[in-house]
């Protein structure tokens, strides 16, 4: 499908900012930014789809189940419990998920590694059957990892627009209905990420996000300025965050991408791990703060990461997030991982006898944050105390 350009009024031109400073010539520049008009609402078919999926995920209560490890990352958490890396054990740790008695109840959407997408249960059920059966969108993973950017001190930017295009269909047809794309920030002790990584992990992001949205998946856009060793304040992480952020909504902007059927994943707002711990209320504070500054409200979902903090961290950080912005005019909710699925690990432990106790912990700690998204979390939380989970952060370069 074509974009009438007639249907797009004085479009062309209207940026340096997406083809960068570089010297292309103005022709090139303006070439580019027609084409992305594709996306427009207009022009695309699966928009009201898109609007609804996306809404349909951030309603209030309900927050997003992370299991998009790789195999590589997946036998990593595997082997702390002593269970081996095979492809029946990374089957049997997602039908326990995805079969969890009534986690459809606090959970709207679970996002999935390519393997999963396509796999069925033990008894020959699709999982993606299975999640709809309890309500949940089926969502994946497309990026396909870091590199690291050269000339950088180790900054990254996000493989995976080779093809994306093909495989969002083809994920499209297998059920999936949103998408995931993990771009990482870091920062160092007084040193925020460069110019560089942000404009390039902002250009990944939005033409990650054009490219869902042309296939009819809702584009999880996730900037995560990573929680990483250092001193640094709770400031600097707002800063570099309101940094980071606006410079994605603005390529979003500029690459057309329909902003009510996106959802954002981004970190909350934490000082450095060496530095003092922030209470739940200050964290709450730059963490609102930063959104107020750069998200639209025209976003319907702001899912944060867990990022590292404990599951009792992330449930009453996310509560102090609705005690700062009670009518916040996106959802502020929770897109957890480690923060969900580490209680869960653990209590499992590889053997059949404590399968229904795991899915408890799961289903326990859904409905803690579930609560916590209507800020009504009381307690007592179902993984109390506990460190910060930082184990098997990412493995190898092909994902999380
Ligand atoms: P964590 O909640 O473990 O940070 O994982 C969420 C995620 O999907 C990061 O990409």
């Amino acid at each position: 499908m074509q974009a009438s350009l007639s249907s797009r009024p004085n479009i062309a031109c209207r940026s340096q900012f997406a083809a960068g400073a570089a010297a292309t010539s103005k022709r090139s520049r303006c070439s580019s930014v027609v084409v992305a008009g594709l996306a427009t609402e207009k022009d695309n078919p699966f928009a009201e789809e898109l609007k609804a999926n996306a809404k349909h995920i951030s309603r209030r209560g309900r927050g997003i189940l992370a299991s998009d490890e790789s195999n590589a990352t997946t036998g990593k958490r595997l082997e702390t419990i002593g269970v081996d890396n095979t492809e029946d054990n990374r089957r049997d740790w997602r039908q326990l998920l995805y079969t969890a008695p009534d986690l459809g109840n606090y959970i709207s959407g679970a996002i999935m590694f390519e393997e999963t997408l396509y796999q069925k249960s033990r008894e020959g059920v699709q999982f993606v059957d299975l999640l709809k059966e309890q309500g949940i969108l089926p969502g994946i993973k497309v990026d396909t990892g870091l590199q690291v950017l050269p000339g950088t001190d180790g900054e990254t930017t996000t493989q995976g627009l080779d093809n994306l295009g093909a495989r969002c269909e083809a994920y499209y047809k297998q059920g999936a209905r949103f998408a995931k794309w993990r771009a990482v920030l870091k920062i160092s002790e007084g040193e925020g990420p460069s110019s560089q990584a942000i404009l390039e992990n902002a250009h990944g992001l939005a033409r990650y996000a054009q490219i869902a949205q042309q296939n009819g998946l809702v584009p999880i856009v996730e900037p995560e300025v990573t929680l990483g060793p250092g001193a640094y304040s709770i400031e600097e992480t707002a800063y570099w965050s309101e940094r980071v952020y606006s410079h994605v909504m603005r390529l979003l902007n500029e690459y057309d991408v329909l902003l009510e059927g996106i959802l954002l994943k981004p970190n909350m707002c934490l000082p450095g791990l060496d530095a003092p711990s922030a209470s739940p209320a200050e964290v709450a504070k730059y963490t609102v703060r930063t959104m107020m500054r750069t998200i639209p409200p025209s976003v319907p979902g702001i899912h944060f990461l867990s990022g590292g903090m404990s599951e009792e961290e992330s449930t009453l950080n996310l509560q102090a997030l609705q005690d700062a912005c009670p009518n916040s005019p996106w959802s502020l909710t929770f897109s957890y991982g480690r923060a969900l699925q580490s209680a869960t690990l653990k209590t499992w432990q590889g053997k059949e006898e404590n399968w229904g106790k795991a899915q408890a912990i799961l289903t326990a700690l859904a409905k803690a944050n579930s609560e916590a998204q209507l800020g009504q979390y009381k307690g007592p939380h179902p993984a109390p105390g506990g460190g910060r989970i930082l184990q098997a952060l990412r493995f190898g370069g092909a994902g999380k």
